[in-house]
């Protein structure tokens, strides 16, 4: 099958991530048409995954920002649009994975009259979009996209709450390939050096710097931690929110804790680090769509805990696989990091059984994610109704 991907950002965000690990199997085939260039080009590249840089025109590249104001500066968006649909006529269908590649990707489809998938990796609900957003998107979804996947359940409940179809929607988890997260520990020593890590506890955070990523929740929550507890901050601001980046900054100091937090920028050893962590933090404060970092520390042997809203609360079975804390709940965060200090055995075997479950389960593999998706395009390209194998 011959897919055209449509993605706005240049960024490594999850979507492009998780994007440039569904494209694998249609690399032969495929093009991933990108709004901006940057490391997602280079990613792709290294895959082996066909890539074009579909404009100069900088599209403001804000996940939040106004659809309305992209509509409106269809100055820029015109040409864009024109030359996905030409395009498109060598492709069997459109597959937009973020939201301006949907405002594209529903014209070029409408023009090129082929089927459109929207890969609906957001949470359409007021934490994170306005009414009108929120109306476009589900809008444009519900006229001209043929398939609508969400990234999980809670995802997908948000798009029909928002009045999005329910005929149309399917959910398909991230996938992982686990043999890229096998760390062994006696690998660390040098990793933990590097990063003079080596005799501290260390709660690990992996995100781009956001404020609705809540970093600064675990930062406010070290103060009530015992004083050997640091943590490592993994991620740079992808989208324009370099102010809270140094807002993070100034906290740490006014906090009195530049010793005990590390700002790490962006990685791409994410396995090595989070396998150097004795806990992994996820704080989010408004609803995670998914939450790819958890299912990685699962994966790489590491705690997690992680705020329970959206997706999470269909990864982490609380006290079982890791632990549930109420999003923005300081204590109750620094009362789970501190449980984890004190009792190292417990953490270790609920570690343990958050990544048998995942073994046993194959939930998110990567390859049952590329099987689910390759039935579903199937289907629709045999124009019956979407059904995934339970
Ligand atoms: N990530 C990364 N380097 C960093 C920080 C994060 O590669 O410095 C990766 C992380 O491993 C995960 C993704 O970025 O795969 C973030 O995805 P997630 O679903 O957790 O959140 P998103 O940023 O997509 O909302
Ligand atoms: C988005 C969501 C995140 C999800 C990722 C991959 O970036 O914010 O929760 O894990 O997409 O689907």
């Amino acid at each position: 099958m011959k897919i055209l991907f449509l993605d706005q950002s240049n960024k490594l965000g999850g979507a492009e991530l998780s994007l440039a690990d569904v494209a694998k199997p249609y690399r032969s085939d495929c093009l991933v048409g990108i709004f901006a260039d940057g490391p997602f080009r280079e990613l792709l590249e290294d895959h082996q995954i066909p890539v074009q840089v579909l404009t100069n025109q900088p599209i403001q590249i804000h996940r939040n920002s106004n659809f309305i104001q992209s509509i409106g500066r269809t100055g820029s968006l015109v040409p864009l649009i024109a030359k996905v649909a030409e395009i498109a006529h060598n492709y069997d269908l459109i597959y937009a994975n973020t939201q301006k590649a949907l405002v594209v990707g529903a014209l070029a489809s409408c023009l090129s009259r082929r089927p459109l998938v929207y890969h609906l990796r957001d949470i359409l609900s007021a934490d994170h979009f306005s009414r009108t957003n929120r109306r476009i998107a589900v809008m444009l979804a519900n006229r001209f996209a043929s398939l609508v996947i969400a990234n999980s359940k809670a995802t997908r409940s948000a798009f029909i709450e928002a009045g999005g179809r329910s005929d149309i929607t399917a959910v398909v988890y991230n996938g992982f390939e686990p043999e890229n997260y096998q760390i062994q520990p006696s690998s660390l020593t040098q990793l933990k050096q590097q990063l003079g890590i080596n005799d501290q506890y260390v709660v690990g955070h992996f995100s781009r710097l956001s404020p609705w990523k809540g970093q600064h929740i675990l930062i406010e929550a070290l103060t009530h931690c015992p004083s050997d507890v640091t943590a490592i901050l993994v991620g740079d601001p992808l989208f324009g929110e370099e102010d809270y980046a140094k807002q993070l900054h100034k906290q740490v100091a006014n906090l009195g804790l530049e010793k005990r937090v590390q700002f790490l920028g962006f990685r791409s050893d994410i396995a090595p680090l989070m396998a150097s962590c004795d806990l992994v933090a996820h704080t989010s404060i408004s609803p995670e769509p998914f939450g790819r970092v958890i299912i990685e520390a699962m994966l790489c042997n590491s705690p997690v805990v992680a705020a329970a809203a959206g997706g999470v609360v269909e990864l982490v079975e609380s006290a079982r696989t890791g632990w549930l804390v109420k999003p923005g709940d300081v204590r109750e965060l620094a009362d789970v990091i501190t449980l984890c200090h004190h009792k190292p055995e417990l953490a270790a075997k609920i570690a343990n059984q958050a990544q048998q479950q995942l073994q046993v389960s194959g939930r998110f593999y990567l390859s049952a994610t590329h099987q689910q998706i390759a039935q579903l395009l199937h289907q629709l390209m045999k124009g019956t109704p979407n059904s995934l194998d339970p």
